[in-house]
């Protein structure tokens, strides 16, 4: 029998809207690899604030994979503890979240805002979130004061990054009061607060219009893993778990992120290791005329106008830094063994200012062997 085809007409849709461009991060050793033309196995990546020895992820048992993954495993609670939340109903003000990168782009689908007042410089994707919003940059903590009363919402990343600016809690809870006292939010993306937990917001809450941000990316550096905590009021945290959906959190992820939380003995060592790390870097870069301008335990930021030369000097050399361009700096992450601290030494030893940051300058400073493919 002959076959009949029924051609189903296409279906009408609404024309899409463009996607927003993607924002560039650090850890893009790939691209840096293939535009260097420098095997990826010899780089020495600095780009990142990521732990150079993070977390070391315990076995991972069958049912994390095999099974659906499930609210009450302990993480919330294991959680809870770790970012000193206080009282039976703790864990109903924190949301596990697939990286804090997930509530960035969505807290503000559920906040309305016609100004948001943000830090610049600091982590793109906060602006970049709230981008159909009128966005008031500011520069100092003064220039945050005069915007405040004008604000819908203030996000502050604290430490910030990249330039390790690190505001007291108290002045936090203030700018809370305030904003709550008419409807408008806090939000603080406490990425980087691990190593100096003292200053953290955490406990605070479940505070109306505060919300607080953690991730397990940087101090446990567990970055593959994707996991993070949004902090704040149960009804926002409903709002924004209705939105995201269930299973946020893969149960290889859930398992290793609880290990990370209960393991305080770790958590204490690492503390004391970051900190001698990170003051030896600050050293180094100090004692070769790349004074730092701020950093945390994770990172250094240096201010240059020759940002962009240093950034390629280092990378014809394997190492790969993160480069700003506004203002022109770059950011050094932690060397994780001491081939990469003598490596680095080593890189910035055979650097010399140039008179200008112009193309041509920086051909003098080519290494004396070819990149190596
Ligand atoms: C300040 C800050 N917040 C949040 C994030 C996102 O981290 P994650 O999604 O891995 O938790 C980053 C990543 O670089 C960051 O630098």
């Amino acid at each position: 029998m002959p076959m009949t085809h029924i051609s189903t007409p296409p279906l009408p849709h609404a024309p899409q809207p463009a996607a927003p461009p993607r924002l560039h991060h650090g850890g893009r050793l790939r691209e840096a690899a293939r535009q260097y033309r420098i095997a990826l196995d010899d780089w020495l990546d600095l780009s990142t604030g990521i732990n150079p020895h993070g977390y070391p992820p315990p076995p991972v048992p069958a049912e994390a994979w095999l099974r659906l993954p499930e609210d009450d495993d302990g993480l919330e609670r294991a959680a809870a503890d770790h970012y000193g939340l206080a009282g039976p109903d703790a864990p109903c003000r924190l949301l596990p979240v697939a990286g804090s990168q997930a509530a960035i782009q969505t807290l503000s689908r559920l906040i309305p805002a016609r100004q948001v007042c943000l830090f610049a410089p600091s982590y793109a994707e906060h602006a970049h979130a709230w981008r159909t919003s009128e966005r008031h940059y500011c520069t100092s903590v003064a220039d945050m004061e005069a915007a405040l009363p004008q604000a819908d919402v203030v996000v502050v990343v604290n430490p910030n990054n990249p330039c390790g600016r690190q505001l007291p809690a108290a002045q936090l809870l203030d700018w809370r009061h305030r904003l709550a006292h008419s409807g408008g939010w806090l939000i603080v993306d406490e990425a980087f607060a691990d190593a100096r937990p003292e200053h953290s917001l955490a406990p605070h809450a479940g505070l109306p219009g505060l919300v607080v941000l953690r991730s397990l990316g940087k101090f446990f550096g567990l970055a593959g893993a994707r996991v993070g905590f949004v902090l704040g009021e149960p009804a926002l945290l409903a709002r924004l778990a209705a939105l995201l959906g269930p299973w946020t959190l893969a149960g290889p992820a859930r398992h290793v992120a609880t290990a990370a939380l209960r393991d305080t003995a770790w958590q204490a060592r690492t503390r004391q290791q970051l900190a001698t790390s990170s003051a030896r870097l600050a050293e180094l870069l100090t004692h070769r005329g790349l004074t730092p301008s701020g950093g945390t335990a994770l990172f250094q930021w240096l201010r240059t106008a020759q940002a962009d030369a240093l950034h390629q000097h280092c990378a014809r050399q394997g190492i790969l830094l993160r480069h700003f361009d506004t203002p022109a700096s770059l950011r050094f992450g932690l060397p994780p063994d001491e081939r990469g601290w003598q490596r680095l030494a080593t890189a910035l030893d055979s650097w010399s200012t140039p008179p200008a940051p112009a193309p041509s300058s920086t051909a003098r400073h080519l290494p004396a062997s070819r990149p190596r493919t």
